[in-house]
């Protein structure tokens, strides 16, 4: 039976350090730091995911506004939107909710946001550093920045280990695969395209799954003994589950992160992160 990773505990953890460090930056500063999320449109999932950064900012002392605008936004106007809040010296974090209503690039108008800004680790300079493990020197994308925390909090070694991506989105897959090999495992990445998945997940020792697809992994997929890492949330039958068959895998993993109450809150716990990073290093401190 598994260790399970309690992404909650965890989160609870680094928001408490959070909150305490952003109180010390409030008396040094003057102000706290300051994070603005666009949301485009009325995707009832985004409305809720921007509600819980919007709770979980005020709650460690960050100042969160969400900037709403409407579905028929054009991609001039959210790019000079969001040019101004940009520009605005008080906003420290900038994040535009994905996904966008069709016909609006997300590509395109990261490219309005500072990469100090860009809380998200989207903007490709960001994506650079990420790549290059100049994690110090920039913003890292929250996800796959709240799985190394698993890692590191649980003293998971990763030099050497044989490590499975599953799934190649550039705002997890990439990121994460990247991450895993400047840590030293010897990572490979499946996706949707990939020939005989199983042949490479079952030599995984740590096994990372984003890929959307309910319970796609099954306990036969699995080596005995590996870090089982489900990054997927789905609605099934009006339950959330992840990509792993959590009941089965559970029994042959040595560790699997559960859903809800894996990687989730840590996603928000790392925007948290990012943003009162972006502010001291905006600020020099
Ligand atoms: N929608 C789902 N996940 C994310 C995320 O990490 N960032 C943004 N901006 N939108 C999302």
């Amino acid at each position: 039976m598994a260790v399970i990773l309690d992404g909650k505990r965890l989160s609870e953890k680094i928001r408490s350090e959070l909150r305490e460090e952003v109180e010390e930056l409030k008396r040094k500063v003057g102000r706290p730091p300051k994070l603005v999320v666009v949301l485009v449109g009325n995707d009832p999932a985004s409305e809720i995911y921007v509600r819980n950064k919007e709770k979980a900012s005020q709650k460690v002392g960050i100042e969160s506004v969400v900037k709403r605008l409407p579905e028929a936004t054009t991609q001039e106007e959210l790019n000079k939107v969001v040019s101004e809040i940009n520009n605005d010296e008080t906003v420290d974090g900038i994040i535009v909710q994905l996904p966008l209503p069709g016909g609006l690039s997300c590509r395109e108008v990261v490219n309005y946001i500072s990469p100090e800004k860009d809380v998200d680790g989207f903007h490709p300079v960001n994506v650079g550093k990420c790549t290059l493990g100049l994690y110090d020197e920039g913003l890292m994308p929250c996800t796959p920045a709240g799985v190394m925390k698993f890692f590191e909090e649980y003293g998971i070694e990763l030099q050497g280990k044989n490590a499975v991506m599953v799934g190649h989105s550039n705002i997890v897959g990439k990121p994460l695969a990247n991450m895993l090999l400047n840590a030293n495992a010897t990572v490979s990445v499946c996706h949707v395209y990939t020939e005989d998945l199983s042949s490479y997940t079952r030599r995984a020792d740590i096994l990372c799954v984003a890929t959307g697809v309910p319970h796609l992994i099954k306990a036969d997929m699995v080596k005995e003994g590996a870090v089982v890492i489900d990054i997927g949330i789905s609605r099934v039958d009006g339950k959330i589950v992840g990509d792993v068959d959590f009941d089965a895998v559970k029994e042959k993993a040595s560790a699997i992160t559960p859903v809800p109450g894996g990687v989730g809150p840590m996603t928000v716990t790392m925007l948290l992160f990012n943003t009162v990073k972006a502010f001291k290093m905006r600020l020099g401190i």
